[in-house]
């Protein structure tokens, strides 16, 4: 909510407070005025070239105006913690930040070395090598051939930990699941986007239940499961292709014990044959996976950049990163995945990379030619 009243906030003070370029592309202040503060505040820091004097420490040169003044603002406003550079634009007027801003965005880009380093680690590998210990019950790449063991290939990531989580609470009971996986966050996120990036197995009719039967009874359950039950939604599972024992297990377990308002609704008035026809039903519908498997750094980038390359949306307070400090690049995405530094977006881009990952990222674009103003 924030973020957006910011980006809604910041276009609107550029037109408002009568500078005279109307576009995003002018200076947001007064880029001599804002010289002078530089030499004195910032110069130790980041340069008169934008560049920043020691690793860590990101470029401010050719950075987009606005990502600037948000970034500032989540200094002062302790979202973002760094003591001198709360210490030092508390004391600044609005004026005198965007002088200073200004100036630093209007500065031509800091010269990238290229990097010959063009390797890079998988995301899901360190998921793989956990899962390890789950094949033999939920099968080699997830796609399970025990009736009664759910598939978990394809699955909802944030599901996949919701779930192994609820077993480990006691929420679910199963005395395999009671503490697989372990009691590491990040190593079930690893689990969790190794088995969302895997590709579900399409099967055949189970021995019971008339598919036909069940598919007008789910009209109702499309709503969340998707219509074909395949879940766009990070949190509900998808149930297309799923083993059927273990759907009616499933659903016969919110009648029981398992603990979710809305399914227990859902399934209330739901007769055991009904059961049946919706498991059969979702059993055979063509499964999807949830995350499509990047095989480079750059598939990957690519869609980072459809946000950090949206260049002149005035609506978008991102920053850009082509040519930006490694360290610092890696520092901030470790900050996103580790919730030290709050952004929802970031969060959810970064949800359980690996080290090595953003290595390879920070790599990656910290060698991209930066973009011209
Ligand atoms: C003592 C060293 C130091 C000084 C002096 C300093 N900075 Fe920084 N600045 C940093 C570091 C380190 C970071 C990264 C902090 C973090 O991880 O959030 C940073 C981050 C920033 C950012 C966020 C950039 C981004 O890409 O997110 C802005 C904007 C910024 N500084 C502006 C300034 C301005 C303007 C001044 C002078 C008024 C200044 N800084 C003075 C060290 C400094
Ligand atoms: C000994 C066999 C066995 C092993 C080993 C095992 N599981 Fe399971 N798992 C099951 C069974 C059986 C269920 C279904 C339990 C139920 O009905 O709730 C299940 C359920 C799950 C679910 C819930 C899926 C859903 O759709 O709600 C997840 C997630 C899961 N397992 C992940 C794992 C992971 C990750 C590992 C390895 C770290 C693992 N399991 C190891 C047998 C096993
Ligand atoms: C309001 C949204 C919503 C609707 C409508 C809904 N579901 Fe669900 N369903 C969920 C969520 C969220 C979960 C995961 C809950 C949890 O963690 O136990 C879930 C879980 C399930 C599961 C367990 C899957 C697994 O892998 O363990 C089954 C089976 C299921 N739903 C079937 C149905 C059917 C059949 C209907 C329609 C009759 C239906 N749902 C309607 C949201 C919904
Ligand atoms: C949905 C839009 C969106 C996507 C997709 C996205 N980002 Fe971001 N990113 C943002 C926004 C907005 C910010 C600024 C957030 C803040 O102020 O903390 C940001 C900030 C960052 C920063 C901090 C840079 C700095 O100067 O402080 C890094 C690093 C970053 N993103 C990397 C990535 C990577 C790598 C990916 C792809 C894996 C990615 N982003 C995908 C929107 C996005």
């Amino acid at each position: 909510m924030k973020r957006l009243l910011l980006s809604i906030l910041v276009p609107l003070a550029l037109t408002g407070c009568g500078d005279k370029k109307d576009s995003n592309k002018g200076p947001v202040g007064d880029v001599d005025a804002g010289k002078l503060i530089a030499e004195k505040n910032c110069k130790g820091c980041h340069g008169m070239d934008g560049g920043g004097t020691a690793p860590g420490i990101p470029h401010l040169a050719a950075q987009r105006a606005s990502y600037l003044l948000a970034s500032i603002a989540e200094y002062k406003e302790g979202k973002r913690t760094h003591a001198a550079l709360k210490d030092m634009t508390g004391q600044m007027s609005e004026a005198e930040v965007r002088n200073v801003v200004a100036f630093y965005a209007s500065l031509p880009p800091v010269p990238v070395v290229p990097a010959k380093d063009t390797q890079h680690s998988s995301p899901y590998q360190e998921g793989k090598a956990l899962a390890e210990p789950c094949a033999k019950c939920h099968g080699e790449d997830g796609n399970s051939k025990t009736p009664g063991t759910p598939t978990l290939a394809g699955q909802q990531p944030h599901y996949l930990v919701t779930a192994i989580e609820e077993y480990h609470q006691g929420d679910r009971k199963s005395a395999t699941m009671a503490s697989a996986g372990g009691s590491n966050k990040m190593n079930l996120e690893k689990l969790a986007w190794y088995y969302a990036s895997q590709t579900p197995a399409q099967r055949t009719a189970p021995s019971f239940g008339d598919p036909a039967a069940g598919e007008p009874t789910t009209a109702m359950c499309g709503g969340c499961h998707g219509p074909k039950g395949v879940s766009t939604d990070a949190a509900t599972p998808s149930l297309a292709g799923q083993d059927a024992k273990y759907l009616v297990n499933s659903m016969n377990s919110y009648k029981k014990s398992r603990q979710n308002w809305g399914m227990q609704r859902y399934i209330a008035g739901l007769t055991e044959k009904d059961i049946e026809n919706i498991a059969a039903f979702y059993s055979i519908q063509k499964p999807q996976s949830a995350e499509a498997l990047p095989s480079s750094v750059k598939e990957l980038t690519d869609k980072c950049n459809r946000c950090h390359d949206a260049g002149d949306n005035p609506a978008m307070v991102v920053p850009k990163m082509n040519g930006q400090d490694r360290d610092y690049l890696v520092m901030s995405l470790r900050a996103y995945r580790d919730g030290k530094r709050q952004s929802s977006m970031m969060h959810n881009m970064s949800f359980a990379y690996s080290n090595a990952m953003i290595e390879s990222i920070a790599t990656w674009y910290s060698s991209q030619p930066p973009e011209k103003h």
